[in-house]
């Protein structure tokens, strides 16, 4: 059997760092064959704060998957998120001088410079700038133009931009850890290639990625991201709305709302009852599920108005036909896809890593999309990269 490429993802998430190892085959297949996953305080809505609690999470993880794949692993591809990241669509067009007007390789390569020609300002720089499609004589949804005939070639790329010292600070955080970022992506492209088909992509598709610290969308469409945004908000600020709301710890609060937490009052029965650890107090106190429903509710819906102005802004509301897929870890709030689907009115579903091979039941929960799609990103980049050359 042919041997595959070695890849890491690396998702340094604001509750928790996640690696991923996987083998990818000539053939497209990808087999997970290792996963490691520590806590880790040291980000605040997605950008590092505390720079050696995120690098020894990041050691701590990435240790546990070189030890369950067998592999040492000296490189990853490291998500990045937070609120400095900004994205927009740009054009690129280039005439077509030559005689015979056959588009070659060179025009190829001098329109994406030319969509990829925007103002940066010195203190950020580009981490995305990815082709969408081209257009030739205003005949669009053409992939590769080399070789067609035309007398004008235009390119959509979508640029992602982020701020230098952020990034710098998590390329430090990796180093610091013993490992070299082999390429950032943006956490919400990657959660989209986790949890999405090629299929849906080409139709149009939403991704809403809620983790801890920041809830992240990313929007396909005609097969390539379209659309990217970081909202600063996630499951955290629910959790700290609990620990407040019922004076109580911030881990006894996380404790409640995974084991008893829902999106919405409607679903809390009248009679439930939990039992809730008051701070200062060693006597556990009862309290209705529903309360506990009604500190959740405005925060759930808050997060989703804020999505639902997303998508509004995207111009793509009511044309996706895929409809919205939630996950990260805030997706697995009970009630929350009858919440998202009734605020975002569009069909909204939860979805986990899919299509992948090897250890697919260790990833199977929407908290590893993210890092299961920073492999698929590489992979994919890479074997384009390979065919460019070989073709
Ligand atoms: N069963 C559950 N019910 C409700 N919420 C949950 C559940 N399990 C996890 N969560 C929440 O999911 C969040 C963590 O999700 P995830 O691991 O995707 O975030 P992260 O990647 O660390 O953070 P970010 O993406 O914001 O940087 C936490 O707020 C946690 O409380
Ligand atoms: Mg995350």
């Amino acid at each position: 059997m042919a041997k595959g490429e070695i890849y890491a993802g690396l998702d340094i998430g604001s509750t928790k760092v996640c690696t991923a190892v996987a083998e990818a085959f000539p053939d497209g297949r990808i087999d997970i064959i290792g996963v490691g996953i520590a806590q880790c305080n040291g980000l605040k809505k997605g950008v590092v704060v505390d720079m050696d609690a995120a690098a020894s999470a990041v050691r701590e993880s990435v240790d546990i998957a070189q030890k369950l794949s067998g592999t040492e692993i000296h490189s990853a591809v490291v998500s990045v998120t937070g609120e400095h990241i900004a994205s927009q669509n740009s054009i690129g067009r280039v005439a077509i001088t030559r005689e015979d007007q056959e588009i070659r390789r060179e025009h190829v390569d001098r329109v994406l410079d030319a969509s990829r020609v925007i103002p940066v300002p010195p203190e950020r720089e580009i981490i995305h700038a990815i082709p969408r499609g081209f257009i030739v004589d205003g005949q669009g949804g053409i992939k590769d133009p080399v070789g067609m005939s035309g007398r004008r070639i235009e390119v959509e790329t979508h640029i992602v931009t982020g701020a230098t010292s952020f990034l710098q600070n998590v390329t430090k955080c990796v180093q610091r850890a013993g490992l070299d970022v082999e390429e950032m992506v943006l956490a919400s492209i990657a959660s989209g290639l986790a949890t999405t088909s090629q299929e849906e992509r080409n139709l149009g598709v939403g991704v809403v990625d809620i983790g801890g610290g920041t809830t992240d969308i990313a929007i396909f469409t005609d097969g390539e991201v379209f659309y990217t945004a970081v909202l600063p908000i996630g499951g955290s600020h629910i959790t700290h709305d609990i620990a407040v709301g019922l004076q109580t710890s911030q881990e006894e609060a996380e404790r409640a709302k995974r084991e008893y937490g829902c999106a919405s009052t409607s679903m809390a029965g009248s009679d439930e009852k939990i039992k809730i650890a008051a701070l200062g107090s060693n006597e556990p106190k009862e309290l209705p599920r529903r309360i506990l429903a009604e500190m959740i509710e405005p925060r759930v819906e808050e997060i989703l108005e804020m999505v639902r102005k997303e998508i509004v802004r995207s111009e793509k509301q009511g044309l996706l036909p895929m409809g919205i897929v939630l996950t990260g870890g805030g997706a697995l709030l009970p009630g929350i896809i009858e919440s998202a689907t009734r605020m975002l009115e569009a069909p909204c579903r939860i979805e986990s890593p899919r299509g992948i091979g090897g250890m697919v039941e260790t990833v199977d929960s929407p908290i590893h999309s993210t890092a299961v799609g920073l492999i698929k990103f590489i992979a994919a980049e890479r074997s384009a990269d390979k065919n460019e050359i070989g073709g």
